[in-house]
């Protein structure tokens, strides 16, 4: 069964209210309540003295009405005390200055001594908690960003992991290519991690940024990794996630989740609709994004439950429908487990507008009627859960890419998301279910394999592809690929693609960074469309042209190819395109690899499909605000604003 979980946080309310909360919970058929993962303060009120006494009491409250809970790991928001008296724990800024506390995660999740007490406050939960059976699964921490700290002790931790990596000074200057504005280091003790308060990232030495990157990230997964390992210690059957988010310093996600059970991700979609229809499936991409980092089914560990608001204006009311539809979005998409966020609204604190399932009135109300259908609609497809996505199109995604494009702007307006987003799209408007998989990963069962800028070029991953392309699968590159080597540093001597010539069958010969400029393109068949941002001039070598530009001084010249290669294909896409290039690329090359694409599909409408030995679920979600009603397979389907309709292998509607 899908488990409907919610984020409860019983420090808040006065225990009296305990019981009744739980009894609410207990009858819309909430399986798991997450508890705790800010109430540090409550929970070691002093130094060493703990007091787990009101933890104890909410776990028996809510596991009398049938409950189970997951436990959070405290160790986003040390206690003041802890600050105080120990301010190495405090995270720094880019220019070393400690961070003010009075919000929320302002650990350096690196510092020894926050390690110490950090460690000291989950191996007391662990000891305590351990196989007890109220105990479903653990979170650590909350939402963790890149480890972007600048303390003592990560500066340090820095240097160490550059001393593992080159050995040498003599190597480490060469990899950087130091040698740009006399930054040629002649001792370790030089190389500082700190950068100036409002100055841009482009102006830092990219090889030295892609490497601090790397550095920030790992630190992190290490932190997840000590976290649930002191878990494993007293528990070893324990299931542990910690709940992600897409935050300004991304973490490597495959590496942070490497020692983890499952994946799990706060899912907070628009409320305020996009007018624009581009706009659209964006969390469709987050939700297959997630199912990537552990390349199975996943949680969700905040899912909306009212609007959002408190640290920011208040957001508009969720419309009918939206609260269930989007849950159910995030369960097509492949999660197993729904928690919202938060059970009552809190009436204190940064978050108090932050509406949750209940008001501040605590009555019920139309948010808590949809949420009890949605549990009462998931009680009737029991077997739901053992079945997931199964994907013949894989999007290749790397931390590398995410990295050293952001650290080093390419032209206004391009950004590798984006690269990202655009191909999953155009899946995703065509009904077709999509797998992101990490860029190393083997492509053995899939048919097309979409490479948005392969930037940081891993000899492997073009290995791979070819083998691919060979075998008789589809590969479509973009532009941005084969630029850089692993350092982060451009190649002498070698045209674009470079190591991507011989799978593509082309060159650049020139590049054109247009920005927001836009121009046209027309295929062979005499379709036109728009394209923006970047411009490669294509040379074919042994690819046939699919497109040209009909502007600026290259009018005529190729700007998308396709290359024969083996038994398959690879396609070289020289320019961002708006978005009926890609389902127009798509449309040829889906159904020449089998793949059936649903081109009559409304913008908006969302088909994707979990097959197992549950049985099989196509679900279909309208994420607009209107009606929508298409032809399939014979029949009209019909939907409401936000519906979601779900038909099972014998073609029943559920
Ligand atoms: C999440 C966070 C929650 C809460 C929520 C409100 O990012 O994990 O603790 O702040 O946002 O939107
Ligand atoms: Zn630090």
């Amino acid at each position: 069964m899908i488990k409907i979980g919610i984020d409860y946080y019983p420090e808040h309310w006065p225990p009296a209210l305990w019981e009744e909360d739980a009894a609410r919970m207990e009858r819309l058929g909430v399986h798991v309540v997450r508890v705790a993962e800010f109430a540090w303060s409550r929970l070691e009120p002093e130094e060493g003295r703990f007091d787990f006494s009101w933890l104890d009491e909410a776990i028996a409250v809510l596991s009398r009405h049938g409950m189970k809970v997951i436990l959070g790991t405290p160790t986003n928001c040390g206690p003041m005390w802890l600050y105080h008296d120990h301010p190495e724990t405090l995270q720094r800024g880019r220019s070393g200055q400690p961070s003010l506390t009075g919000i929320r995660g302002h650990r350096c999740m690196q510092s020894p001594t926050f390690r110490r007490y950090a460690g000291r406050i989950v191996e007391e939960m662990a000891r305590r908690y351990a196989g007890r059976p109220e105990i479903f699964a653990w979170q650590i921490d909350n939402e963790l960003d890149s480890n972007h700290c600048t303390c003592p002790a990560c500066t340090a931790g820095f240097r160490d992991y550059l001393r593992e990596k080159y050995g040498t000074l003599e190597a480490l200057n060469e990899a950087w290519g130091t040698v740009v504005w006399s930054g040629e280091y002649s001792a370790w003790e030089q190389i500082s991690i700190q950068t100036e308060e409002g100055c841009l990232a482009d102006w830092y030495n990219p090889a030295r940024m892609l490497d601090y990157e790397r550095y920030a990230a790992a630190c992190t997964a290490d932190y997840v990794r000590f976290q649930a390992e002191l878990i494993r210690r007293y528990d070893p059957a324990a299931v542990i996630t910690t709940n992600s988010c897409f935050p300004a310093h991304m973490p490597d996600f495959h590496q942070e989740f490497a020692p983890l059970d499952v994946a799990s991700y706060d899912n907070y979609p628009p409320v305020r609709l996009p007018e624009n229809p581009e706009a659209l499936y964006s969390n469709a991409f987050a939700l297959d994004f997630v199912r990537s980092f552990k390349q199975q089914n996943f949680w969700i560990m905040e899912q909306l439950g009212g609007p959002m608001g408190g640290w920011s204006p208040i957001t508009p009311a969720m419309e009918p429908g939206m609260l269930e539809g989007y849950a159910l979005q995030a369960v097509a998409h492949g999660a197993d487990l729904i928690s919202f966020f938060r059970w009552r609204t809190a009436c204190t604190g940064a978050e108090m507008f932050c509406h949750g399932l209940l008001d501040h009135d605590n009555r019920p109300n139309r948010r808590l009627e949809e949420l009890e259908r949605l549990c009462r609609r998931l009680e009737g497809l029991p077997e739901l859960n053992r079945t997931t996505l199964h994907s013949q199109v894989a999007l290749l995604y790397s931390s590398e890419q995410e990295f050293a494009l952001k650290n080093q702007r390419q032209s206004e307006g391009f950004a590798y998301w984006t690269q990202l987003r655009l191909f999953h799209n155009a899946c995703m408007s065509l009904g077709v279910n999509v797998d992101v998989l990490p860029e190393t990963a083997p492509l053995e069962g899939y048919r097309v394999a979409l490479v948005p800028t392969h930037f940081i070029t891993d000899p492997q991953v073009v290995a791979n592809l070819e083998t691919f392309a060979q075998a008789g699968g589809t590969v479509v590159i973009t532009n941005r690929s084969g630029v850089k080597d692993k350092h982060g540093n451009c190649v002498l001597g070698q045209p674009l693609p470079t190591l991507l010539r011989k799978l593509c069958g082309c060159t650049v010969a020139e590049y054109d960074a247009i920005g927001p400029a836009t121009q046209q393109i027309t295929t062979s068949q005499g379709s036109s469309y728009r394209v923006t941002s970047w411009c490669d001039l294509l040379t074919p070598e042994t690819a046939e042209v699919w497109a040209r530009y009909t502007g600026r001084f290259y009018a005529g010249t190729p700007a998308i190819t396709r290359n024969r290669f083996g038994k398959g294909w690879a396609y070289y896409v020289g320019t961002v395109g708006e978005k009926a290039l890609y389902r127009a690329l798509l449309l040829e090359i889906l159904p020449r690899q089998g793949i059936p694409a649903m081109d009559m599909l409304p913008v908006g409408v969302e088909v994707t499909e979990r097959t197992g030995p549950g049985g099989s679920y196509r679900f279909i979600f309208n994420n607009t605000l209107h009606g929508q009603s298409f032809p399939m397979n014979g029949q009209t389907v019909t939907l409401g604003a936000m519906e979601v309709l779900i038909q099972t292998g014998d073609g029943q509607w559920r």
